[in-house]
This record gives C-alpha cells, sequence and structure tokens, in this order.
C-alpha cells in the first residue's frame, strides 16, 4: 500500500464536463453466463453509440485477459482481481466522460458491488445490465465451443458448469436474450440512457 501519497483534482468539475462533452459519463456494466450475448451486445451497442456522435468505448473480457489482466486465470481470486481491475479502469473511463461498456461473466455479486460501490463513492452512473439467458440455451450457443470443453472435465472452473454465477438480484436492466433481440436489447439500453439524462436524445 502506497504511503504520502496526495489526490490531485483537476481545473473541471464533473459538471462543466458534463456539459462541454453533452454526456455523462456513466459504466454499462453487463454481466451474465458465457455465450449469453454480453460482447454481442456490447459491441452493437457501442457501434450505435459512435453513430449518435457518443463517446462510448467497450471493455472486453477476453481483450482486457490479452493485456492488462494477462497475469490472471479463473480461479475465485483471480476472478475477483480481474474484476476489482476492471472497476477501478472503467470508473476512470466513465470520469472521463465515456460509456464504458463492461462485457465480463463477473460472476459473483461482491465483485459486482465493489465496482458498484467505486462508481457510487465518485458519483457516476453504475448501471448493471443482466445479460441472461438459460442454461440449456448457451450450451446450446457454445461459439466458442467452451461449454463442450467443461463438460468433458478440459476447463476447470468454468461459470455454470463447475463454477458457480451468482445472478444480480436487482439489476438495473434485465434483459433475457432468449426473448429478445440484440437491436431491441439495444434500443432498451439506450433508452435508459436517455431517461436518465446521460445522453440527449
Ligand atoms: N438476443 C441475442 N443477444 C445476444 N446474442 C445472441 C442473441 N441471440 C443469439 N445470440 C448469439 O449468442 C452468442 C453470444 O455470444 P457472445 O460472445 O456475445 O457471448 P458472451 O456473453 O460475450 O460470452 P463470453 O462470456 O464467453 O465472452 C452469439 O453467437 C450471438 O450471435
Ligand atoms: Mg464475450
Amino acid at each position: 500500500m502506497a504511503t504520502n501519497i496526495h489526490f490531485h483534482p483537476g481545473s473541471v468539475t464533473g459538471t462543466e464536463r458534463t456539459q462541454l462533452l453533452d454526456q455523462k459519463g456513466a459504466t454499462i456494466w453487463l454481466t451474465g453466463l458465457s455465450a449469453s450475448g454480453k460482447s454481442t451486445i456490447a459491441c452493437a451497442l457501442e457501434q450505435h453509440l459512435l453513430h449518435l456522435q457518443k463517446f462510448a468505448y467497450r471493455l472486453d473480457g477476453d481483450n482486457v485477459r490479452f493485456g492488462l489482466n494477462k497475469d490472471l486465470g479463473f480461479d475465485e481470486k483471480s476472478r475477483n482481481e480481474n474484476i476489482r481491475r476492471i472497476g477501478e479502469v472503467s470508473k476512470l473511463f466513465a470520469d472521463a466522460g465515456c460509456l464504458t461498456i463492461t462485457a465480463f461473466i463477473s460472476p459473483y455479486c461482491a465483485d459486482r458491488n465493489l465496482a458498484r460501490d467505486l462508481h457510487k463513492q465518485a458519483s457516476l452512473p453504475f448501471i448493471e445490465v443482466f445479460v441472461d439467458a438459460p442454461l440449456q440455451v448457451v450450451e446450446a450457443r457454445d461459439p466458442k465451443g467452451l461449454y463442450k470443453k467443461a463438460r468433458a472435465g478440459e476447463i476447470k472452473d468454468f461459470t455454470g458448469i463447475s463454477a458457480p454465477y451468482e445472478a444480480p438480484p436487482s439489476p438495473e436492466i434485465h434483459i433475457k436474450t432468449d426473448e429478445v433481440e440484440v437491436a431491441d436489447a439495444v434500443r432498451i439500453i439506450a433508452e435508459y440512457l436517455v431517461q436518465n439524462g446521460y445522453i440527449s436524445p
């Protein structure tokens, strides 16, 4: 733990930044089983927001593990640290005024709540989106062949098979991807952003 460090505030307040950028930075935190549709929805949402001239950026599970989190595995401790770092990074992006879309399984409530608390302390919106589909549906999709490997015992600690997934008890948005099309999921999230005044219509 570092000592003798002092936070140096900027010359632009959060309110000013919001006015100048004409949008309020926020983290849109997608959580759900592998193959539930987090990355698919995150990509479509990012594209939609950019086409509306909004500043948006996606932090995606696998991508972050190629760089920032390349030193982490999938055991519970590593997953905790993975999400802690993403929580901090997404908070920085949101603070910069970005509509930050994170797409991580993030299976533990405690980890997601930690990310939420970080945002709350900084008065930044944290929008938890439960990207939900039943295990049998995601297992049938299996776009990366991971469930097959997990069932064969080739991947340990696989969420939904050999590691837990704790569903969010009260997410801001709940999307059932076995019932809702990708385009509708994007519309639902974008409408939430408008309704809460984070972006202009
Ligand atoms: N309504 C829907 N919303 C999102 N994805 C859908 C939907 N219907 C079908 N799919 C398909 O489900 C799959 C979801 O895969 P995707 O990579 O987005 O999942 P993920 O949640 O990011 O998984 P992982 O945690 O492994 O990265 C894709 O093949 C997508 O085309
Ligand atoms: Mg993904």
